[in-house]
């Protein structure tokens, strides 16, 4: 696969394509200033990123809109150029309350499709296909779903546009060989949240798992290659096909973190690499765990 800066899509199964690094957008509303989110979208796409993750549930997507609206207007880039991924919230499956959860999306944003629109748990598929019919999304795909229930998706009688993509904890410490390797099988693209090892907040992250970015094996190889362990992590996901978004609201690491299209690990390095993994989410979502959809009581 031959990745660069200025050309990183990567095809997804129904014929659309992806950005290999997206700028994620969460961030705790009450300790993030106004703007902060607006500003940090128009610096990614000045940096060269072309994918930006979000959420109504975010609170910040009308921020996202009003970058991308400017950064279009500029003519700096045009619509589609911009790959926008959305998130159906889990409390909006309801077939009917579908579409226009989709729309207020797309009303904040003022865009008139989203590129993909991903949901948390199995069910709200046929709606949602109703939508990809109808041209406001131009991909469907889930989250956080394990294997059990993706093989629900894709049995599902009648499926019309199978989930392209599974958006899920992954990194150095949690590689997710197996979930990666069924995924790879169904061409479903695993996009790789949380890909630094989270912002370490402990009211949402398990941080009894020392912080992925102290690692001396990954601070090691970025010395080899003068980058930073951030780099080296992004890369190593990029390198073997897992799309990843990192979040910064820093104009510093938005740039940094776009910077991994100039070198590459060697298949030792990987390895090693994927040795590192913990089994050990930083993300459990504990809350849930009652739910009888709650996807991690199951190995993979
Ligand atoms: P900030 O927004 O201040 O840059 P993840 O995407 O894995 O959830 O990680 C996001 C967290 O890591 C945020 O707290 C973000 O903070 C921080 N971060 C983003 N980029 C880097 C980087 N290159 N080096 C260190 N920390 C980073």
């Amino acid at each position: 696969m031959n990745l660069s800066a200025a050309n990183h899509r990567i095809p997804l199964s129904d014929g659309n394509s992806i950005p290999i690094i997206g700028l994620g957008t969460y961030s705790e509303p009450k300790l993030t200033p106004k703007g902060t989110c607006e500003k940090s979208v128009k610096i990614a796409i000045d940096t060269g990123y072309r994918h930006i993750d979000g959420a109504y549930i975010y609170q910040n997507e009308h921020e996202v809109g009003e970058a991308l609206r400017e950064k279009i207007a500029e003519g700096k880039v045009q619509r589609e150029d911009i790959f926008y991924c959305g998130k159906l919230w889990a409390t909006r499956h309801d077939p009917e309350m579908v579409r226009p959860t989709l729309e207020k999306t797309l009303n904040i944003l003022q865009l008139d499709y989203v590129d993909l629109y991903i949901i948390e748990i199995p069910m709200a598929l046929k709606a949602l296909e109703a939508c990809k019919d109808a041209g406001l999304v131009k991909s469907l795909g889930v989250s956080n779903f394990n294997r059990r229930q993706l093989e629900l998706i894709l049995n599902k009688p009648g499926l019309k546009h199978k989930p392209v993509s599974n958006q899920v904890e992954c990194h150095p410490y949690f590689t997710q060989p197996k979930l990666l390797k069924f995924c790879q099988q169904h061409d479903i693209v695993i996009i790789a949240y949380s890909p630094l090892g989270t912002s370490r907040n402990p009211s949402w992250v398990n941080v009894s798992s020392p912080p992925l970015l102290k690692d001396e094996l990954l601070n090691s190889l970025g010395k080899k290659y003068k980058k930073t362990a951030a780099q080296v992590v992004l890369r190593f996901n990029i390198q073997r096909g897992v799309v990843v978004i990192p979040k910064s609201f820093n104009p510093e690491r938005i740039k940094e973190n776009f910077q991994i299209f100039d070198f590459s690990l060697t298949e030792e390095e990987m390895k090693a690499i994927e040795a590192l993994n913990k089994n050990v989410r930083f993300v459990e979502m504990l809350m849930w765990c009652d739910h009888p959809e709650y996807p991690f009581h199951e190995e993979y």
